[in-house]
């Protein structure tokens, strides 16, 4: 699979790049053995022979591996970054040049060319979409309501993007298949846990260089990345206190171990604030004004509006960039806020997203849900559809077996046990 820059539509940084990409792209792919086992079958199968996808996704080496699946696979593919800071520059040039593949992203690219690259996807005329986030699909609803008819489908892989298809859905708007890869057992509990939870730390590590041990970090949102993030800020030493607005997920994180209180009291002890509700402006004007000297702000939700920096910035007298990705902002009562990535998903900003060993289960369903839309095409009615449950455990029995591990299975005794209600007590 050698392509020609020449030949590939694209806009990516810089194509001397594509050398380290790939080798970045080749170690991943070592922790990807779900989606390299469907690269194989795709490659033979060819599920998308004649179908055209536009794929919104954060541009990681995890990410290349399923457009390469899709490649192999027979499909027209572009690529486009679901956020303005999570492109891997030498990942987007090595798909152009090394794959064949059309990329259109740049790190650092601002919020007009972002947009641009969303209509780019939509150029495309895909039959399906693969968002991270729904910008994709929410702006062709919107602007390219005649291109409806060339989808077969989308599939969705974010909690966000869940939460908004389900907005679209009740506002009647969506009138097409969307999968919904996010509740799959095998994405949310290791992605949006696992993968959250240690990318989380591994960005504010990086863009700090700060220790974690001992100190008070406030987790805002006790959701499956809340949850994670919780657990592996404990795991590194540091006081951990969480902040809910559900009942249910509080008692949660109090029974998990954890110290919960509102934002306005957690503002007032924390050292290091970590956003990831989903919701807007959960830290605000107030909440900086009584935080610490020195406090250090971030965000692992998908979009940027869960720290209110504009109004950060209306309180300050000047911002300094003092590391990459990491600004202080000077308030006008003497103290200063650190401000990590731009209140964008600390995890990919700063660090390299989730690690490869967990995409490998998210992007083996994203692979998974295409096909099952294709091989579907006209039977599914619109709206949000599960990833099936044979799917999911077929993904989750993949990746034990390529871990070497062995489960036991239900002897016929046991079968006929669950199957019966007669042998009580
Ligand atoms: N979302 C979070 N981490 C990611 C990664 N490594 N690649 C693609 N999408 C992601």
């Amino acid at each position: 699979m050698v392509a020609t820059s020449v030949k590939i539509k694209h806009e990516v940084k810089d194509l001397s790049l594509a050398p380290l990409g790939k080798q970045r792209i080749e170690w991943a792919g070592r922790e990807m053995p779900v989606l390299r086992q469907i690269q194989e079958r795709f490659a033979k199968e060819k599920p998308f022979a004649g179908i055209r996808l536009a794929a919104c996704c954060h541009v990681t080496t995890e990410t290349a591996h399923l457009a390469i699946a899709i490649k192999l696979g027979g499909g027209d593919a572009v690529l486009i970054a679901s956020n303005p800071l999570s492109t891997q520059d030498d990942v987007a040039a090595c798909l152009v040049e090394d794959y064949g593949i059309s990329v259109f992203a740049l790190k650092g690219e601002d919020a007009a060319t972002y947009e641009r690259h969303v209509y780019t996807a939509l150029d495309h005329r895909p039959n399906i979409i693969i968002d991270d986030g729904s910008d994709v699909v929410a702006a062709l609803i919107q602007h390219r309501p005649n291109q409806i008819s060339d989808l077969i489908g989308t599939t969705e892989e974010t909690t966000t993007g869940i939460v908004r298809l389900r907005a679209m859905l009740k506002d009647g708007v969506l009138t097409f298949p969307a999968m919904n890869v996010n509740d799959a057992d095998t994405k949310h509990f290791f992605d949006n846990r696992y993968g959250t939870g240690q990318s989380t730390l591994d960005g504010i590590i990086r863009a700090t260089n700060i220790l974690l041990a001992g100190k008070n970090i406030v987790v805002a949102g006790y959701g499956w990345c809340g949850k994670g993030t919780a657990l592996r800020a404990r795991g590194m030493g540091a006081n951990v206190i969480v902040t809910e607005i559900d009942p249910i997920r509080a008692i949660e994180a109090v029974m998990d171990g954890f110290r919960v209180m509102p934002m306005d009291e957690a503002a007032t002890v924390g050292d290091i604030f970590i956003t990831v509700t989903g919701n807007k402006h959960v830290i605000r004007a107030e909440h900086f004004e009584s935080m610490k000297d020195g406090a250090i702000v971030c965000n692992s939700g998908h979009f940027d509006i869960e720290i209110d920096l504009k109004s950060l910035g209306a309180k300050s007298t000047d911002v300094k960039t003092v590391r990459s990705f990491t600004q202080e902002y000077h308030l006008n009562n003497g103290k200063s806020i650190i401000v990590l990535g731009e209140g964008r998903l600390i995890n990919l900003a700063a660090a390299e997203g989730h690690p490869s060993a967990v995409m490998d289960m998210s992007f083996a369903n994203q692979a998974l849900a295409c096909e099952y839309l294709v091989t579907n095409k006209g039977k599914l009615e619109p709206g949000i559809h599960s990833i099936p449950v044979e799917v999911d455990k077929e993904i989750a029995r993949l990746k034990l077996e390529a871990m070497g591990i062995h489960i036991d299975t239900l002897t016929a005794e046991q079968i006929e046990y669950t199957n019966s209600w007669t042998s009580g007590t």
